[in-house]
């Protein structure tokens, strides 16, 4: 749901923040369940993404299996969570691995995509429509046997495709797309990019390429989307392997044809039944993890971080994930199989890697439909440590909170920063003067925020407590060392509710 800009996910009929975990590709099977609760349990995690695999559900063309899909809805309820599901439909990560078996021996029927110089490669063509209308009519009956199994709404949303586009090669060079590619722009594209018409190099120039394979996968996607909320209307979405937001480059040094943060504008105007596309975000340091999260939180776009690294250093971007209004999150690889894509940047999952995630959720848990609320009102700010950057500040109408990084406990001075970046802070704006305010390994205190006033803050209650069944239930009252040099968090899941006022 949109509301002045920002966005919400309804569940329940009330806004819900996804505490995600996603599991590794191959974990989805019954078998595998075993490895993957106990590590959801650990993570606190609200709602798992698991990957439905075409090929397992639909193992000869027309005849639907969905005993797997049921073991994942009784268990996720048994467990108390909320599932995403991911279609691994005609592309995983720009291939077609997940096509059954029937479809892979086919060629001639379900194609892949022609390089430059004639070759087939490793991606499927959009341009089959055999392929199209077997994978629309597969998702419908997904759809459709949600509709009929999950009355209580146990799936959330669902994915469409996984990464779609094609890596090696900008686009088809096939006959068929050649033919297409030297015809005119779509009308539709034309409008919602406000351009003239033309052919696709005429438009778009040194882009023509890219957008025309973009508009091609996501012309398709749209038409197996549409069919599926057609037979049940959860919200889907798309994800995105990302190109480097700083350093713009072309592809094929990233994959071509998904929603890269250039192509935004084009999906939307191509995908109506998409209801977000969202990033999957594999980068350590914080300036471009920022710029993804700017990317692609947007009026008509709810940010949403489907899969993002499980480095330990990693977790703060939560953080900035709800700082900036997300409606999930999500790190990838959690459950116990044995795999690891560590040169991703992920992390194992033993118990002591997990802790960063678990100490996320641990806190946020049972607030997140208040800190879903909060967003949805545009009440919540939140900071991430950066290295070099022992101090922060939130600007919040008339008082400023100062976040520093690496404080002892006790008395004051100039922050150092923690020895790894790993601090991170939120405040929601409760009234004019009062706040709540959580955060980890950092000092949060609060200023005037208009200096010249010669006025000074001073706590007039700082209540520490929990919130059960939307109400705050305070436990303490924080005070003397506790307040005297500004309200310190450790690893510890502290909330606070903070009155100010001035002398
Ligand atoms: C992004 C993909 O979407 C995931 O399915 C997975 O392949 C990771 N990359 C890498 O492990």
């Amino acid at each position: 749901m949109e509301k002045d800009g920002r966005h919400a996910l309804f569940v329940d009929g009330a806004p819900y923040l996804m505490l995600g975990a996603q599991v590794h590709n191959s974990s989805a099977w019954p078998g595998m369940l075993p490895k993957v609760w106990p590590v959801i349990e650990q993570l606190h995690a609200n709602t798992v993404e698991m990957p439905v695999y075409w090929e397992q559900f639909e193992p000869r063309q027309g005849q639907f299996d969905t005993t797997v899909v049921d073991t994942l809805l009784a268990q996720a309820r048994a467990h108390h969570v909320r599932l995403v599901l991911l279609w691994f439909g005609t592309w995983k990560n720009g291939s077609g691995h997940y096509m059954p078996e029937w479809m892979k021996l086919a060629p001639e029927r379900y194609p892949r995509m022609t390089d430059a110089k004639g070759r087939p490669i490793d991606s499927p063509s959009p341009y089959s429509k055999a392929a199209l209308d077997a994978d629309a009519q597969a998702f419908t009956a997904l759809m459709r046997h949600l509709k009929a199994a999950d009355p209580q709404r146990t799936v959330v949303m669902v994915q469409v495709e996984n990464e779609a586009g094609t890596w090696g090669a900008v686009r088809d060079y096939s006959p068929v797309a050649q033919k297409l590619f030297e015809g005119p722009v779509p009308d539709k594209l034309l409008a919602a990019l406000h351009k003239p018409a033309g052919n696709w190099q005429e438009v778009f120039g040194a882009d023509a390429e890219e957008f025309f394979h973009a508009w091609s996968v996501a012309r398709y996607i749209e038409q197996v989307a549409a069919a599926g909320k057609a037979a049940y209307p959860l919200p889907l979405y798309v994800n995105a392997a990302l190109r480097d937001p700083l350093k713009p480059s072309r592809p094929p040094s990233y994959e071509s044809g998904g929603p890269t943060d250039n192509v935004l504008d084009l999906w939307k105007a191509a995908a109506p039944s998409i209801d977000v596309l969202a990033p999957d975000i594999y980068m350590r340091d914080s300036a471009p993890y920022w710029k993804v999260l700017e990317l692609y939180r947007r009026p008509d776009n709810a940010l949403f971080i489907p899969e993002t690294s499980n480095s330990p250093a990693g977790a703060r971007f939560f953080f900035a994930a709800l700082g900036r209004q997300a409606i999930g999150y999500s790190p990838f690889g959690m459950d116990t199989t044995g795999y690891s894509n560590a040169p991703l940047g992920a992390a194992k999952t033993d118990p002591e890697s997990l802790e960063p995630f678990a100490m996320n959720y641990r806190l946020i848990g049972p607030m997140m439909r208040e800190i879903a609320r909060f967003n949805f009102e545009g009440k919540l700010e939140a900071v991430v440590e950066e290295k070099g950057k022992p101090s922060q500040t939130i600007e919040l109408g008339s008082w400023k909170a100062v976040v520093s990084y690496g404080m002892p406990q006790f008395g004051s001075g100039n922050p150092p920063g923690n020895p790894e970046s790993v601090g991170r802070a939120l405040v929601a704006q409760l009234g004019d003067n009062r706040f709540l305010v959580a955060g980890f390994n950092c000092r949060v205190d609060f200023q005037v925020g208009d200096a010249a006033s010669g006025k000074q803050r001073q706590f007039l209650r700082v209540e520490e407590g929990t919130y059960e069944n939307g109400a705050f239930r305070p436990i303490r009252i924080w005070n003397g060392d506790q307040t005297d040099w500004g309200l310190n968090f450790t690893s510890a899941p502290q909330v606070l509710r903070v009155s100010l006022g001035t002398y």
